[in-house]
Formats: structure tokens, sequence, C-alpha cells
């Protein structure tokens, strides 16, 4: 296996970021990584690139040992950090990606060639030249991503967040991007809050809950695993109290997640909730799950009924 982690933990003071997180991956696809603010993404992408070291367990990235070959590792891989920022307003795009690749060990003529091609695939001509100060946020990020997917000497590219900010258009063409690099034999393995990205994107998603890992494998069997089979969800904007206790007293089997003043039922009676939701007078909206419900799924842990 390309990716090996085992029985990884991070405790930082009295927070356990990370719990016994073992998993194995191959090279050729992309593995994302979904859970709630907190779940342990971040942690568990650093320790795997060898940036920061776990409390206990370990990690071989391509054969390697990420703590005692970190030398080896940082060679091969590429990491776009999550808070990562535009310092130096009076680089230009070209500068950025240029200087990454010269940092990276690549000859001045290679690197302003692979800058010339990313520049074109992340559409970046009209601002290649332009300092960064004078770039909007979105426009920078997108220049960070361009940055990463120049470095074509990695065999891993880490996307922490990556896709925040981004227009649709640019996503779209970023997907495009990310598929590309994993179907040329190269690992890609980001976390991301959005559930589109991920859907569209990633060969195997990785739920983490707490830094757990509380289920593991496509799209479609994630949903399965932590929804049980249910297809449809139940959206009340503006829920009146009680709600739950209503459902319940009345025999159904739902799980209620409530988010500020928004209600999400999760049963396989979606026609039965929703008969008694209408004797009540609640309006409401029935949608297809997908995998922001996971998400939401977990952010109440005490929630269930
Ligand atoms: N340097 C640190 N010192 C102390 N605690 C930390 C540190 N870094 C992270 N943590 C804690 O570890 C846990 C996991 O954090 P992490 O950043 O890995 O989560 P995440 O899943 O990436 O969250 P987000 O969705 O907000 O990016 C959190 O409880 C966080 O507060
Ligand atoms: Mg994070």
């Amino acid at each position: 296996m390309d990716l090996e982690v085992f029985n990884l933990t991070k405790i930082y003071g009295d927070v356990v970021a990370l719990s016994n997180v073992s998993f194995s991956h191959k090279r050729g696809s992309v593995l994302a990584v979904i859970g709630p603010n907190g779940a342990g993404k971040t942690t568990l992408l650093r320790i795997i690139s060898g940036q920061l070291r776990p409390t206990s367990g370990s990690v071989r990235l391509l054969g390697y040992d990420v703590v005692r070959e970190f030398g080896k590792v940082r060679d091969l891989i590429a990491f776009l950090p999550q808070d990562i920022r535009a310092y130096f307003y009076t680089l230009t795009p070209r500068d950025y990606i240029v200087s990454y690749l010269l940092m990276r060990g690549y000859s001045f003529n290679d690197a302003r060639r692979r800058a010339r091609e990313v520049i074109g695939d992340f559409e970046l001509e009209e601002v290649a030249d332009k300092h960064v100060m004078n770039l909007s946020g979105g426009t920078i990020r997108r220049m960070f991503l361009a940055m990463i997917f120049a470095a074509d000497d990695a065999e891993v590219y880490f996307l922490d967040e990556a896709f925040v900010g981004l227009d649709p258009r640019v996503r779209v063409k970023a997907w495009g991007i990310v598929r590309r690099v994993a179907r040329s034999g190269k690992l890609v393995l980001l976390a991301s809050h959005y559930m589109d990205d991920v859907s569209t994107v990633a060969d195997r998603v990785l739920v983490l809950s707490r830094g757990r890992i509380i289920a593991d494998g496509s799209v479609m069997e994630v949903l399965e695993s932590v929804l049980g089979g249910v297809r449809r969800k139940i959206v009340i904007r503006d829920s009146p109290a009680q709600l739950r206790e209503t459902l319940a007293d009345l025999g159904y089997h739902v799980t209620v997640r409530t988010v500020g003043d928004m209600t999400f039922i999760y049963t396989n009676d979606v026609g039965g909730v929703a008969s008694t939701l209408s004797d009540y007078g609640v309006r409401f909206e029935v949608n297809p799950v997908g995998l922001e419900d996971v998400v939401i799924m977990l952010g109440g842990a005490d929630e269930h009924s």
C-alpha cells in the first residue's frame, strides 16, 4: 500500500485530536476526509505529511516512515495548508508559482514553463503578472491551487480546504484537474467542508468525528453506513417547540437534528411524518440526503430520539 496509517493518536494538552486512526490507501485516486469542525482532519493531514508528530502510532507514505524519513517524504509531497495567506504583497501569481518550483529544485526554465502551463490550466492569465495585493481573495486561493499542482514532481498532494472561496466555474475546473492528477497515478488527499466537491471528486471518503474514523468507503457506502438507508430528509425552517417529543409520542422512529432554527428529520417513514406535520400546520420541505447530512448527523451526537 502507498499510504499506511497505523494506530495514530494525537493529543494536544487535554484534547484528543486523533484516536487510534488506522487505514491504508493506494495511489491513483482521491481520498477525502470529512467531518465537523475540530474533528481532526487538519491534524491527520499534517501528520501524514510529516509536518506534525503523532503522540503515538506511525505513518508510512510511499514506503517511507514520515517521521524518521521526513527528508525523503518532503520531496514527494505538495501541501496546500488550510490557513495559507499571500504575505508577499508585491509578488505576482507567476512569481509565487515560479519561486515555489525553484524551491523544489526545478531549473529556472522548467519553473517558468510549468508556471505558464498551470496559469493556463487555472485560467489565471489575466492576473498572472499583477501584484497579489490587488487580487481578490478567491483569485489568490486559485493561485495557490495552481502553485501546488504546478509541482508535477510530487506524488502525493494534500489539499486542506482548498476549494474555499472559488467561484462555481473555477471549482468545476479544479475538480477536473484534481481527478486528472489522481488518474495519472498520484494520490490526492483532501479535507473539505464542501460536500459537492467531495461527492464529485472523491473515490473514497473517510468520515472523522472527534478524532475517530466512523465511516469509510465510497460516497454511497458512507451515506448508507451513517444514515442507515434513509434516502430523504424533512427540513423545517422555523421549527415549533416540542416537535421532537410530538413525533416520538406518535411512535415515529426519527433522528432529529436542530441547527439554529432549522430542523432536519431523518426517517424511513417520510410519508407518515410529513402528513403528521401537515396536520399540525407545519411548513416543511422534503429533500434527498447527501454527504452534508453525514456531518449534520454528527453535529449533535446527543440529539437522538
Ligand atoms: N496546535 C494545537 N494546539 C492545541 N489544540 C489543537 C491544535 N491544533 C488543533 N487542536 C485541536 O485538535 C482538534 C482537531 O483540530 P483540527 O484542526 O485537526 O480539526 P479539523 O477537523 O481540521 O477542523 P476544521 O474543520 O475546523 O478545519 C480540535 O479540537 C482543535 O482545537
Ligand atoms: Mg482543518
